[in-house]
């Protein structure tokens, strides 16, 4: 819902109440650079502790619903055969409408298993974008991905409804090149993470569909970030204006012959799952289940969290639940905006993300101005965000930079967990960063992994900037947190 006020401003209202809290703290800017160079400058490597608003991420951090925790308690605990898992299964057939479950551990379980399944040394993956852990198995299993979004979806700023598209053309042409005996599959994520958040639309996904069956390719959607997806096709696809949200996901998951997903995000739990129509890919997946996650009626997940899934992705048929993430973020992005800072626009769902290229454009890409920005975050307001840039690309095979199109610091707002004068404070002191930007400086690695850096590498700053942003805080907040 977004009401309007007797003074005319818009706000979006809260459909639910809080019944459950967690205490916070804020440490002093002072205490927050000791954290933060403890941390090697990585804000995955924080301690809650030190955090006021964790913003890292959406994953596994959403709110459960009433309904979940109760489900929680009566979950069936059992090796084999649990009764939770033939419930969990059950609503997974009847919103999708496909009849085999696989469950796994996480979301990158699920391409653990389709990797190993499907992709071979040599063959290329189109999708709409990658996310990093897609990408990173199928490159193990020697294949590689081949982004096929529109141009679109690269500029930052737009009003382009639907950024996440796949370029119909481009998919074809590929299609004609390699021939099915290459593209192991074709994968659509709706709600393209690291592009922020941006959706695809249905008639996108239709299109993507003909070609596959016009080259017989096989179609995978990640449905992670599914909600949100959802959200915005109701709101900004005409045909589906007065459609029930049931309605369109059966729409989407029609077009699909594997639907995966990270219940991290999808369903407000934990764990995840891979969805499959054909009996033959089922039987062929089947046997890894056993092998990395356990077995086939739990999947490395607790009955406890198997529950609450499924009543989560009840839960997603609901718009005031679906929308409550993408209107907040609306709200921080739209405030952002009008006071000039730079943000990817039209906001998207995930989070809101700040464009770092732009924000910190004096910094060098090898400087890592997205990670700079998420270190500057964190001091400037106890904020962790997330580095969605070049610190998140994997190096060259030849040890060079491979610089990554978009600098982004990502603020993710996990489902209805943080009230409004949370996300007016974390607006507030984004904005103040902006207006003293040029006081930021960039980042060198200390210790950097091979695989997935970004997780646990660590870093120091370039120069003494860090030190002076703080007597620049101090200067214009005096003693204020
Ligand atoms: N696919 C998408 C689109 C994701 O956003 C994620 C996770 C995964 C797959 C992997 O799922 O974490 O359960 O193994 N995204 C998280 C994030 C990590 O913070 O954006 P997972």
């Amino acid at each position: 819902m977004t009401v309007t006020f007797h003074s005319g401003e818009q706000l979006p209202l809260e459909m639910h109440k809080v019944r459950i809290v967690q205490k916070l703290t804020l440490p002093p800017i002072e205490d927050r650079l000791t954290a933060l160079t403890g941390a090697g400058n990585n804000t995955f490597l924080l301690q809650n502790v030190d955090v006021y608003l964790d913003m890292l991420t959406d994953s596994g951090v959403n709110a459960m619903s009433d309904r979940q925790q109760a489900a929680m308690l009566v979950a069936d605990d059992s090796y084999a055969g649990s009764a939770t898992f033939t419930r969990l299964q059950a609503v997974l057939q009847d919103v999708f409408g496909t009849p085999y479950f696989l469950p796994v551990h996480q979301g990158r379980a699920a391409e653990h298993i389709l990797a190993q399944t499907l992709v071979t040394e040599g063959s290329v993956v189109p999708m709409n974008f990658h996310f990093t852990t897609t990408k990173a198995h199928i490159v193990l299993k020697g294949g590689s991905v081949a982004e096929l979004v529109t141009p679109a979806g690269l500029e930052v700023t737009s009003t382009a409804p639907f950024k996440g598209d796949l370029d119909i053309d481009a998919l074809r042409a590929m299609a004609t090149e390699l021939g099915a005996e290459r593209i192991p599959f074709v994968r659509i994520e709706a709600g393209t993470n690291l592009i922020g958040g941006q959706p695809v639309s249905v008639a996108n996904m239709r299109a993507v569909r003909a070609v596959c069956d016009e080259f017989g390719l096989l179609l995978v959607l990640d449905a992670s970030l599914l909600a949100d997806n959802l959200w915005f096709s109701r709101t900004r696809e005409a045909e589906f204006a007065d459609a029930s949200v049931a309605d369109i996901t059966r729409q989407i998951a029609d077009l699909f012959d594997v639907i995966y997903f990270s219940a991290r995000k999808l369903g407000c739990a934990r764990g995840g799952g891979i969805c499959v129509r054909d009996r033959g890919l089922y039987e062929r997946m089947r046997p890894l289940i056993p092998l990395y996650e356990g077995f086939l009626t739990y999947g490395g997940m607790s009955v406890r969290e198997m529950e609450a899934m499924a009543v989560g992705i009840e839960e997603t048929l609901d718009l005031d639940m679906i929308g409550q993430g993408p209107r907040f973020i609306a709200y921080m992005v739209d405030e952002l905006d009008r006071r000039g800072v730079p943000v990817i626009t039209p906001a998207g769902g995930l989070g809101c993300h700040v464009d770092a290229m732009r924000f910190l454009d004096h910094l060098p890409q090898d400087q890592y101005p997205a990670g700079a920005l998420a270190a500057a975050a964190y001091l400037a307001g106890g904020i962790r965000g997330m580095e969605r840039g070049t610190l998140s690309e994997q190096r060259e095979p030849d040890g060079s930079e491979r610089f990554s199109e978009m600098e982004l610091l990502r603020l993710a707002m996990p489902r209805r967990v943080f009230t409004l004068s949370q996300v007016r404070y974390a607006i507030d002191r984004i904005d103040w960063l902006y207006q003293n930007r040029h006081l930021v400086g960039g980042l060198r690695f200390v210790e950097e992994p091979d695989v997935l850096r970004f997780f646990y590498g660590r870093l120091e700053p370039v120069s003494d900037w860090q030190e002076k942003l703080v007597a620049a805080f101090r200067r214009d907040f005096g003693d204020s947190l």
